[in-house]
């Protein structure tokens, strides 16, 4: 049996998880194993269609010139607007061609142990459900199209798509350090809320939180109000997270290349020897080592965030 002390891991095998290693609370629909993916993808409904494409026609009108070039090139080349919510399979079958990704799908947010193994074997588990007009602009859980329309293209791009298996990798060493939540940082500020700086010059968001929705897209890239400072993995993984508002500090990186680069030639086990188990920064805070591009005024946070009708500015 595999497990977590192991130290060459068998990525194929599901890791089995210790009693003692936090992580969130998750109850298993009876209908799905333990690795969590539907039989199938679910029955859309022509109003689900309608929701997708709705939400679609609304991100493309706010990403071109705010969106990371990959990502644009990544809904171009999976052809993502070509109507209605994509088709697992044949979006599996392109995707697979271009990097040996798949999309699989899943009813909820699932176990940490049984994410990082899909990812560490090229598969990234999507939300199967879609929102409704109800939630059109902000849901909590993500669905099929926070899923696929904001993570999935970026899983074209070679480097990209190399940076997530990875990442998917690390779970096994955060999990046997019980670190979950320092890796997990890292993924909020680059996978869910990465910008990248191209060419040096144009700041753009490569992050599905920030691509898939209305608001923060513009927040992220134009405002005043964030910090938006270099990435550095092992600041970032001592960084507290806002998980139900715009954030406060955004990370950047020079290329997907430097991200990968300094995700694999960190020495993990050094890093969680050394990190306590809760964060040390604030999501708002600015340290010395900062390579600090914006210095953020907070003036959205400031004036309340969230539910306070303070201006994302
Ligand atoms: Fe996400």
């Amino acid at each position: 049996m595999a497990t977590l002390a192991d130290p060459t891991p068998d990525y194929t095998i599901l890791p089995e998880m210790a009693d003692d290693i936090f992580t969130a609370p998750l109850a298993r629909p009876a209908h799905v194993a333990e690795d969590w993916l539907e039989p199938r993808q679910a029955d859309y409904t022509a109003e689900d269609h309608g929701v997708w494409d709705d939400l679609f026609a609304r991100q493309l009108d706010i990403l071109p010139g705010r969106a990371a070039s990959a990502f644009m090139t990544g809904l171009e080349k999976l052809d993502l607007g070509r109507g209605g919510v994509p088709e697992f399979g044949q979006l599996s079958q392109e995707l697979r061609q271009l990097t040996g990704w798949s999309v699989v799908p899943v009813p909820m947010l699932i176990p940490d142990h049984v994410f990082f193994w899909h990812l560490a074997n090229r598969r990234f588990p999507a939300g199967n459900f879609i929102r409704t007009r109800e939630t059109f602009d902000y849901i909590q859980e993500p669905d099929v199209f926070h899923d696929v329309f904001g993570h999935v293209p970026m899983l074209t791009d070679p480097v990209y798509a190399d940076y997530m298996q990875e990442y998917g990798r690390a779970g096994w060493k955060a999990m046997r350090y019980n670190r979950l939540k320092a890796l997990g940082a890292l993924y909020w500020y680059t996978v869910e809320f990465g910008l990248i700086l191209e060419g040096g010059k144009d700041l753009r968001a490569y992050g599905a939180g920030i691509l898939s929705g209305p608001t923060e897209v513009r927040f992220a890239v134009e405002a005043q109000s964030p910090n938006r400072i270099m990435l550095n993995v092992d600041r970032v993984m001592r960084t507290d997270y806002v998980i139900s508002d715009l954030q406060p500090t955004y990370f950047v990186v020079e290329s997907f290349e430097d991200l990968y680069r300094q995700t694999v030639e960190r020495d993990f086990d050094r890093l969680y020897r050394s990190l306590p188990a809760g964060f040390t920064y604030a999501n708002s805070a600015v340290i010395d080592v900062d390579n600090v591009l914006h210095r953020g005024s907070q003036e959205y946070h400031l004036r309340g965030g969230r539910g306070s009708g303070a201006r994302p500015v």
